[in-house]
């Protein structure tokens, strides 16, 4: 069939077999991937790439003039990789999210990667096509202009409007991270998220700092207590099936960390405005399976505060009780995405839900152990090993971690029934994941994410990742919550 016209063709390239002249890389014109276009065009479009020296490396892009019979004005030609390795979802994603980087400003682009996987393609095409918003006082009618159309070869409609819907939600994550911290602090994200929610059909309620201190919830009002914008609670309720147990979300939502009393150095303190990340994850998921109408019943709670030093703020060595009763010794106000994270665990447990994540940008240790792209996964084991799986099969690399007994100890208090951290720096990550599993019911099989690094892309583009907000763990979550949906 032939494509519709469109400004922009991608196509893609793949390294051809080597011809085995001893220098170990091909000489021979790259392998053209484009389904739709036939032998000749094909052909020339391989010769083209090999004339240019398009690099077939995944992701790399070229743009070239098109040649007679391709349906648009030029071609971008990606890198697919090798021919002799098969393309995996993930390699399409990023190649196509990589041709969607490139062929933004150009107007609609077509892209024939493989039509047999129309929704790999697609959701790496629309979720590299994702442009952030700019705080500005013009007219930003020619930054829309900017937005790429994506369309893609042929066939699996169906398939191509669910990436167009995923990639929405995964951009609501990565605009809600991308918001200053001075435009988006608890009351602000608790009326964005309840405005959003109740448009996509949620159950909404907001608590305040009166409805907080009413309940109790101790770790939540000490974490927001030294901000002049006070600390919420969100619950979201998306409705499915009602004969079976819910599955809980839980995400951090610090609008901004310094740290608190505690504070942080100044260098780097203003990546801190990332610090609601768990919180935009699991936002925009509890969102998003409702507009996919998940067979589910999802309650997301989220507590949101802002960790600020000031004559109201917590202070090392408060004892905090926490909603439920546990009481806590603060002894380092750096460490308050457990404590707002404990409120909510334990209020999300009231619901009895047969399966609870939680996710947040928990720990600096999460990087020194996986790195910016790894999701540390720690919980009951299966569950977690059954997350950490789901996540590196949609691409965002969850890796499962233990909770080692031997740390446990090092959260023993002289004073109260927990400390909120350790005499000692090792294993960071499972500490935080320990002082969590204190507040998780028995019977909850539950799963910890922490997105330090991964929730946040310092770096430059690449593939479907823009800089900034990258909207992990969405799809991991998505991804689990088909997954009990379809097996129970
Ligand atoms: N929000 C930070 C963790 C973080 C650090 C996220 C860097 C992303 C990038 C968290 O609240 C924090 O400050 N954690 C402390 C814990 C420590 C005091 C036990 C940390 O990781 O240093
Ligand atoms: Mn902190
Ligand atoms: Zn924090």
């Amino acid at each position: 069939t032939t494509p519709v016209e469109s400004e922009v063709v991608v196509v893609g390239i793949a390294a051809g077999a080597d011809p085995g002249d001893g220098d170990g890389g091909s000489d021979a014109a790259p392998v053209v991937v484009a389904p739709g276009l036939d032998g000749e065009v094909t052909a020339a479009l391989a010769t083209l790439a090999h004339s240019v020296g398009a690099s077939t490396k995944v992701g790399s892009t070229t743009r070239v003039p098109a040649p007679e019979g391709v349906p648009g004005r030029s071609v971008v030609l990606v890198g697919l990789g090798s021919s002799d390795d098969a393309v995996d979802d993930e390699t399409l994603r990023r190649a196509a999210g990589a041709a969607a980087r490139a062929c933004r400003g150009l107007g609609a682009a077509l892209v024939l990667l493989d039509a047999g996987r129309a929704e790999a393609v697609a959701l790496g095409a629309a979720l590299g096509s994702f442009r952030p918003a700019k705080v500005t006082a013009k007219n930003d009618d020619d930054d829309k202009a900017d937005t790429v159309k994506v369309f893609v070869a042929e066939g699996g409609e169906d398939a191509v409007t669910r990436a167009a819907t995923i990639a929405e939600c995964v951009g609501l994550a990565r605009d809600l991270v991308n918001t200053p911290p001075n435009l988006l602090f608890p009351g602000s994200f608790a009326d964005r998220a309840a405005e959003l929610a109740a448009a996509a059909g949620l159950e909404v309620e907001i608590m305040d700092e009166a409805d907080l201190a009413d309940g109790g919830y101790g770790g939540i009002l000490a974490v927001g207590g030294g901000s002049s914008r006070p600390p919420r609670l969100v619950r979201l309720t998306h409705r499915g099936n009602e004969n079976r147990p819910p599955v809980a979300l839980v995400g951090k939502g610090v609008t901004f960390d310094t740290g608190g009393i505690s504070i942080k150095p100044a260098a780097g303190m203003e990546q801190m405005t990332m610090d609601m990340g768990g919180a935009a994850a699991v936002v925009a998921t509890v969102i998003l399976a409702a507009r996919l109408g998940l067979d589910l019943t999802v309650v997301a709670t989220v507590p949101m505060a802002e960790n600020m030093p000031s004559s109201t703020a917590y202070r090392p060595g408060d004892v905090l009780t926490m909603y439920g009763g546990t009481t806590v010794e603060v002894q380092n106000t750096d460490a308050e995405g457990r404590l707002i994270l404990a409120d909510a665990i334990v209020r999300a447990c009231e619901d009895s839900p047969s399966h609870l994540i939680d996710t947040a940008t928990l720990t600096g240790a999460q990087m020194v152990a996986l790195g910016k792209k790894s999701p540390g996964v720690m919980g009951t084991e299966e569950f977690r090993d059954r997350v950490a799986e789901l996540s590196r099969g949609v691409g965002e690399g969850g890796w499962p971690m233990p909770l080692p007994e031997e740390l446990r100890d090092g959260l023993d208090s002289q004073v109260a029934d927990l400390t909120n951290v350790t005499p000692h720096r090792w294993g960071g990550m499972l500490s935080a994941g320990l002082f969590l599993s204190e507040f998780v019911a028995e019977g909850v099989e539950w799963a910890h994410v922490d997105v330090a690094g991964p929730a946040y892309n310092d770096g430059g583009a690449e593939g479907y990742l823009p800089k900034g907000g990258t909207g992990v763990p969405v799809r991991t979550m998505l991804a689990v919550l088909e997954d009990i949906a379809a097996a129970g």
